[in-house]
């Protein structure tokens, strides 16, 4: 099977902060990658530098598109970047505030991206806003609601149900449980595992929750100052780490 995305040394700096340091990996698909350290070790950057929020300093990044086709992102014109984003990526936001459109309906959230990529047809676009609340266990009578009026967890879900309605491949989540509470989170973890599996979805998900990889990720990598420190698959690393930063984000876990 062919890598869906292949990331070669990409670098960020900022100033003279190296926040990505040469960071190399391949996604496979149906795969989830989780990314683990501390705050500050330039996981957020690197989700950002992936999408082309932040522009980097070097490296390169490849993806295989539905048709197969293998594509330079960081060559790629800007109107072809911005709808295969679209069409074919998801950015789950820590912030819901980042992620959904607060001035506008649950139902409008979703059908927005259908707008974008072109679908015109008012009833579709409605029945699929329908479809994908009840995916993420949102109660379809909340559609003509204001997201500033659901709760933490449902804001995360909207966000989730925005992003699938274009059917993604590849989903990156920056902290997607980062702030919840413990039972919502829980919650959350489920039916992220749970969409994962039915759409085979690929997945980058950072966080600085180990459990949250345990339950979610097959494979693993450790940051720490803008280096990968240590990769694997999360069991392995987790189980047995080699690299001291891995074993004391793996002993302060254990240690209440
Ligand atoms: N826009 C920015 N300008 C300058 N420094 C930044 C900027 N964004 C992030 N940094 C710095 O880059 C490093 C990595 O940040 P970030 O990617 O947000 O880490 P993480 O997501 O792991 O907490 C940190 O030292 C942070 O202070
Ligand atoms: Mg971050």
């Amino acid at each position: 099977m062919e890598p869906l995305l292949t990331v070669h040394q990409l670098t960020k700096y900022y100033g003279d902060l190296r926040a990505c340091d040469r960071i190399s990996f391949d996604l496979y698909p149906g795969q989830v990658l989780g990314i683990i350290g501390e705050s500050g070790s330039g996981k957020s950057t690197l989700l950002h530098g992936l999408v082309s929020h932040v522009p980097l300093d070097g490296g390169e990044i490849t993806y295989r598109d539905r048709e197969d086709r293998c594509i330079d992102l960081r060559t790629l014109a800007e109107p072809r970047r911005r709808r295969l984003m679209k069409t074919e990526w998801g950015f789950v936001q820590q912030n819901p505030r980042d992620g959904l459109r607060m001035t506008v309906t649950a139902g409008a959230n979703i059908g927005e991206r259908l707008l974008d990529i072109g679908d015109r047809h008012y009833g579709h676009i409605r029945h699929e806003a329908l479809a994908w609340l009840k995916e993420v266990e949102i109660p379809g009578d909340r559609i003509d609601h204001f997201p500033t009026t659901f709760s933490g967890g449902m804001q995360q879900r909207l966000q989730l149900a925005r992003i699938l309605v274009t059917r993604p491949r590849l989903v990156l989540m920056d902290e997607p449980t980062g702030g919840l509470d413990v039972s919502v989170q829980a919650r959350l973890l489920d039916l992220m595992r749970s969409l994962v599996r039915t759409l085979n979805l690929s997945v980058i998900l950072v966080t600085h929750d180990i459990g949250v990889v345990r339950l979610l990720a097959h494979r693993l990598m450790v940051m720490q100052n803008g280096q990968v420190v240590e990769a694997g698959l999360t069991d392995q690393v987790l189980d047995d780490p080699h690299h001291p930063y891995t074993q004391q984000l793996v002993n302060a876990t254990l240690i209440p």
